[in-house]
């Protein structure tokens, strides 16, 4: 297939990792529709070439929503060869001690929930095309329990850890590949809800939104047939043992 003709679908697409996902494919030739709640943050993103996205917004906490969305990008496109799921989210006060329910929930419907909303709804569409390609953007949380990302993010990023890996064992044999992605520190606005600000240095030294979205290319444009499972990517100054 002319790679023209594909469709992905990338969650979190306003700012970010998710954005500069999103406009990576688009530049790639991908036909991208993103998706977020806040409208004018997608719009900013499909901006510099807006005939190659749709603009989507919704919360992808809300079932009922996400499968509208599939629905209707089959019903226009026909097929969707690639999802992204980048929305996430996390809290202030984020020591086990403190965190509120309402937010451990909140943080655990929209990381963990959110994912397997969207993977569960495209599966049906990627079986019928016999292909497609699902990336999670979990993190180096979902990998090891810090006290940085704290307690409702990391068990969130667990839960999209295991939710990848799962997936990609049920639905390999039906040709859908599924990649988890584990960034360490990203210069994004999710940098904003630390305990403690992050400074200007600190964020010029960490990993890009660039730098993760070169990693999505990767998988997607690598052979149907070779599928990355999971990746590390962390800033060369940071630990990963
Ligand atoms: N930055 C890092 O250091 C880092 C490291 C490892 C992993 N990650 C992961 O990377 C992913 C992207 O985060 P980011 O760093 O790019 O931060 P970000 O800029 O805050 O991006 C998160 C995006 O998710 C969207 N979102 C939040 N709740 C949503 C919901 N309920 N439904 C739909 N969209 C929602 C937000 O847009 P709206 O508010 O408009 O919905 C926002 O655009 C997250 O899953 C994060 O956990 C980040």
């Amino acid at each position: 297939m002319n790679v023209s003709n594909r469709i992905a679908i990338v969650t979190g697409a306003g700012s970010g990792i998710g954005a500069a996902i999103a406009q990576h494919l688009a530049a790639a030739n991908y036909h991208v529709v993103v998706v977020g709640r806040r409208e004018s943050a997608l719009r900013e993103t499909a901006a510099a070439a807006s005939q190659n996205f749709s603009v989507r917004p919704l919360d992808v906490g809300e079932r009922d929503a996400v499968e509208r969305l599939i629905e209707s990008v089959v019903a226009e496109h026909g097929r969707i060869d690639v999802l992204v799921n980048s929305a996430g989210t996390n809290t202030v006060d984020r020591a086990a001690a403190n965190v509120p329910l309402d937010e451990w929930n909140r943080i655990l419907h929209v990381n963990a929930t959110g994912a397997f909303n969207c993977i569960q709804c495209v599966i049906p569409q990627m079986r019928q095309q016999s292909g497609g390609t699902i990336i999670n953007i979990s993190s180096v949380a979902g990998r090891r329990a810090i006290s940085l990302g704290g307690v409702a993010y990391n068990a969130s990023k667990f839960a999209m850890t295991a939710l990848g890996t799962t997936v990609g064992e049920e639905e390999k044999e039906n040709g859908i590949r599924v990649t988890n992605i584990y960034p360490g520190e990203v210069e994004t606005p999710i940098l904003d809800a630390r305990p403690v600000p992050v400074s200007a240095e600190h964020r010029a030294r960490i990993l890009q939104p660039e730098d993760v979205a070169q990693a999505v290319l990767l998988a997607c444009s690598l052979p149907s047939r070779a599928r990355i499972s999971e990746l590390v990517i962390v800033p060369t100054t940071q630990s990963f043992v």
